[in-house]
């Protein structure tokens, strides 16, 4: 992956809205530019559980968001979910693809039944349109029968579908290095370098 084109990162209303905005976080931190989609939706669940305000305004949020993160860049662009005339919602718009962090049941139906009436469901309409990489970060349990169907038939069409779980092995000690490890393993299924979690490695035992 390079860092000319921009990702698109979309944040809708699931638990779980740090995923995204540690995501963020590393991209920016790491020189991508990054287009931001916020779902109308996901405010609620932002301040709840991390306090963050992200509004109805993006320049509140664009501005609340680089707070939290104690960043400053020129490389980050907020949209709103009903802004269509935004970059992403165009194939001919180039990006490095998109990831979904978290993706709601909601968002995750619409988009594998090609309602993209949004700027998240058609952003990653597109995505799928052109062949670009599209990662969804799924945050549902237990899940349902049309939750599984809606993600097969995603995975089908190449969407890499990375939910939120981490593995022991990794040996996680506290609740950051779980979230440690489901980002490096978003940016692995985007094919973004990333040290952000224990490899595995087969030890000889002594
Ligand atoms: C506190 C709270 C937590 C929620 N967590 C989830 C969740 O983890 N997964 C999910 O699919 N929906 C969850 N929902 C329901 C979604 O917010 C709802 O389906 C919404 O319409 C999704 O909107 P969006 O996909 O446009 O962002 C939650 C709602 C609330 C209020």
């Amino acid at each position: 992956m390079n860092t000319k084109y921009p990702i698109i990162l979309a944040i809708t209303a699931a638990s779980g809205v740090v995923y995204g905005v540690r995501v963020l976080e590393f991209l920016l931190k790491n020189g991508y530019k990054t287009e931001l989609v916020i779902s109308s939706k996901a405010y609620y669940i932002a301040k709840y559980e991390l306090g963050l305000e992200l509004s109805h305004c993006k320049e509140t949020i664009h501005r609340n968001i680089l707070n939290f993160l104690k960043l400053k860049t020129e490389n980050l662009k907020v949209w709103l979910d009903d802004e269509l005339w935004a970059n992403p919602s165009s194939g001919s718009y180039r990006t490095q693809g998109m990831i979904i962090a978290p993706a709601s049941m909601a968002v995750i139906s619409a988009i594998s039944h090609g309602h993209a009436e949004n700027l998240v469901t058609r952003a990653a309409d597109v995505c799928l349109k052109e062949k670009r990489p599209l990662t969804i970060v799924p945050r549902e349990t237990p899940l349902n029968t049309i939750h599984l169907e809606n993600m097969l038939k995603l995975s089908n069409l190449g969407v890499n579908v990375v939910p939120p779980v981490f593995g022991h092995y990794a040996k996680i000690k506290t609740l950051d290095d779980g979230i440690n490890f489901v980002i490096g393993k978003i940016l692995d299924a985007h094919k973004i370098n990333n040290d952000l979690y224990e490899r595995w490695h087969y030890e000889e035992e002594k």
